[in-house]
């Protein structure tokens, strides 16, 4: 019966996710090598390793819909087989419709299949046509969204003026990037041309992909009339996400604006400058501090990627939740709330050691000894070994030498 009414022509099995169950390819079916990438061989797009990115967007949504305290709609414009919007409908509460699309005739199908195996009736309504058609649909006042996942292949910038367009004033945006080589500047062209932004392959390039995204939302809303506050931004495995929400009038667009401009980083001294103007015209290019060529990344998003209320809001929704990875996202969360104040940009502490030829400590020493001189530090969800301190690079330098000369007393 089933493949009569949803065309289901190839190997599925079911899987449990969330507080939801989806029809999937059975994707061990469609690899043949050990190495080949089996999600982007199946038929229709299905990625387990996603499911911390799924929980974390139901998290988010849940926070969000807890601020407005009203009933919300959303659409996912790139669903695959409607896993992320079947679980806002089923997991979120004050989710009153969801649209879950796909250009994919088999995904359509699936998501279907799956909207109505979970019991969603017309809460969820699939449809199969290109996102920025299906979007732009939406992009009149009073039939737009509260909320839009844009989670696609590689770069979400080819969707980001259809979602601005179809999302509500105060509506919140969520967009995945999986093209972290461009972003973190393996293909500097890449990323000028898709994001409007130099990249720089730093110790800190994950951070560097998030302000570029950032960045190129903030300029493209701009176009708008639209401002946008970033509220939550994580970096896992090989993704970025940003959550943003916008606000009309110009005002609001040139707030948002004015925290664009770029990051100057030395290589040689791991010296770093944050230059807050949307045009770069009056700098030497050199390093302040040891006098070296500067390299520069941007134009990006120099303000806040990461809100503490909204942060803390999510941690609450985590605890209240049996999530599989639910440690893991606890313990993302939490590094995230702790850096929410920190200052832009963090050091590695081996590779500040390495150059230094000392020793390495741990990263507790450092911090401890940052903040008994009354500096700020803080560790970041970004990198295990990263430090985030408005302390300059050569005093931190300095403190490491002393850190290694009094480990060597005893
Ligand atoms: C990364 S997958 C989506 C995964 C899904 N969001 C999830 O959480 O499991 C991207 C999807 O976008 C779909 N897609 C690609 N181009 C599209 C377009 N122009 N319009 C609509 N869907 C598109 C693909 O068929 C694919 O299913
Ligand atoms: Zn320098």
């Amino acid at each position: 019966m089933r493949d009569e009414i949803f065309k289901i022509d190839f190997p599925t099995e079911i899987v449990h996710e969330g507080k939801v169950k989806v029809l999937v390819p059975k994707l061990k079916e469609f690899v043949k090598l050990p190495s080949e990438y089996a999600p982007s061989k199946a038929p229709v797009f299905y990625n387990p390793v996603m499911e911390l990115n799924r929980d974390i967007a139901v998290l988010a949504l849940q926070a969000y819909q807890r601020i407005l305290n009203r009933e919300i709609s959303v659409c996912e414009p790139l669903a695959g087989c409607g896993v992320r919007g079947i679980r806002f409908a089923t997991e979120v509460k004050g989710v009153k419709q969801v649209v879950i699309n796909d250009i994919n005739e088999k995904a359509f199908q699936l998501a279907k299949y799956n909207a109505q195996m979970n019991g969603l009736g017309e809460r969820v309504t699939v449809k199969n046509k290109d996102a920025n058609f299906l979007l732009s649909c939406y992009g009149a006042p009073r039939k737009r969204f509260d909320a839009i996942d844009i989670d696609p292949f590689g770069s979400p910038t080819p969707y980001l003026d259809s979602t601005i367009r179809a999302l509500r004033n105060s509506g919140l945006l969520a967009l995945t990037a999986t093209d972290m080589a461009p972003l973190c500047g393996v293909h500097p062209r890449a990323c000028i041309r898709k994001y409007g932004g130099k990249p720089l392959r730093t110790e800190y390039c994950h951070e560097l992909a998030v302000r570029l995204l950032a960045g190129c939302l903030a300029t493209t809303a701009a176009k708008y009339d639209i401002g946008v506050n970033i509220v939550f931004s994580h970096s896992t495995n090989h993704y970025i996400r940003v959550y943003a929400t916008i606000k009309h009038g110009a005002k609001k667009a040139d707030e948002s604006i004015k925290n664009m401009g770029y990051i100057l980083h030395c290589f040689k001294c791991f010296h770093r400058e944050a230059v807050k103007k949307l045009f770069l015209v009056e700098h030497s290019g050199k390093c302040s501090e040891c006098d070296s060529k500067m390299n520069i990344a941007g134009p990006l998003w120099l303000g806040r990627i990461f809100e503490k209320q909204f942060c803390e809001l999510m941690e609450g929704e985590a605890k209240q939740r049996a999530f599989k990875l639910g440690r893991k996202i606890r313990k993302i969360l939490t590094l995230i709330e702790n850096e929410t104040e920190a200052p832009i940009t963090y050091y590695m502490v081996d590779k500040l050691c390495d150059s230094l030829a000392l020793p390495v400590p741990s990263l507790r020493t450092v911090v401890e000894a940052l903040r008994k001189e009354d500096s700020q530090a803080s560790l970041t969800h970004f990198n295990p070994k990263g430090i985030r301190s408005n302390v300059p690079a050569m005093e931190i330098n300095e403190l490491l030498r002393k850190l290694a000369t009094a480990s060597c007393k005893f």
